[in-house]
């Protein structure tokens, strides 16, 4: 009596261990999280989103960019990498920035493939790929934020002030770094 008891519960436990792997299962044969009531490729929701499209970007990327005059290459960040500055340089790179935000053309992932990537040659830098940012000094990322990339799809950006942009160069720098969030 005792020794069935037992037998019976060990096998609701395995039912019960059954359904669990079951549900796993299907949830990984299901793919991607649904957008809007449909399951649909995550590279499609991105892209309809706007939000550029999913992938490494070019990566080590070719450079032609004029180079900022010395007294301004050689400048380093003056702020500190703090929380806000960080936050307050995501907003104004994702979101913010007039007339067009930056993630439209590099990306809200920084990898270089906004929507507006397609068709742009020299394509937008890829923020990700190390192999190439680390060269590229604080200096000259401010010069060519401010005054743009003359020949290119990089738009001058006059409106925004010093701080701003040293603090889009922040958020820029992050997403080089091993991954964020
Ligand atoms: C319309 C598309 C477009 C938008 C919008 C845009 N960029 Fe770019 N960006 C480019 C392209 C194209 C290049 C490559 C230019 C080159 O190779 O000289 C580039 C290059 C850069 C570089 C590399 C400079 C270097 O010396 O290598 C930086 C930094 C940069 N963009 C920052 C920004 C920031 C910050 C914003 C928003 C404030 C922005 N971009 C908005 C297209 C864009």
């Amino acid at each position: 009596m005792k020794w069935g008891f037992f037998k019976n519960r060990k096998s609701i436990v395995l039912v019960v261990l059954a359904i669990i792997l079951f549900a796993l299962v299907a949830e990984v044969w299901a793919g991607p999280p649904m957008g809007h009531g449909r399951r649909h490729h995550l590279r499609h929701h991105r892209g309809h989103h706007g939000q550029g499209f999913a992938g490494q970007g070019f990566c080590p990327q070719g450079r032609f960019t004029v180079q900022a005059p010395d007294d301004i290459l050689n400048q380093k960040n003056p702020l500190e990498p703090s929380q806000e500055v960080i936050y307050a340089g995501e907003s104004l790179f994702e979101l913010e920035v007039q007339p067009v935000a930056c993630k439209i053309c590099h990306g809200v992932n920084g990898n270089g493939l906004g929507i507006m990537a397609q068709g742009l040659n020299p394509s937008p830098r890829n923020f990700t790929c190390q192999e190439t940012m680390k060269d590229i000094s604080d200096g000259q990322l401010f010069w060519i934020i401010r005054n743009g990339s003359q020949g290119t799809g990089m738009p001058a950006y006059k409106e925004l002030e010093d701080r701003e942009i040293w603090q889009i160069i922040h958020y820029i720098r992050q997403f080089g770094k091993p991954r964020r969030k």
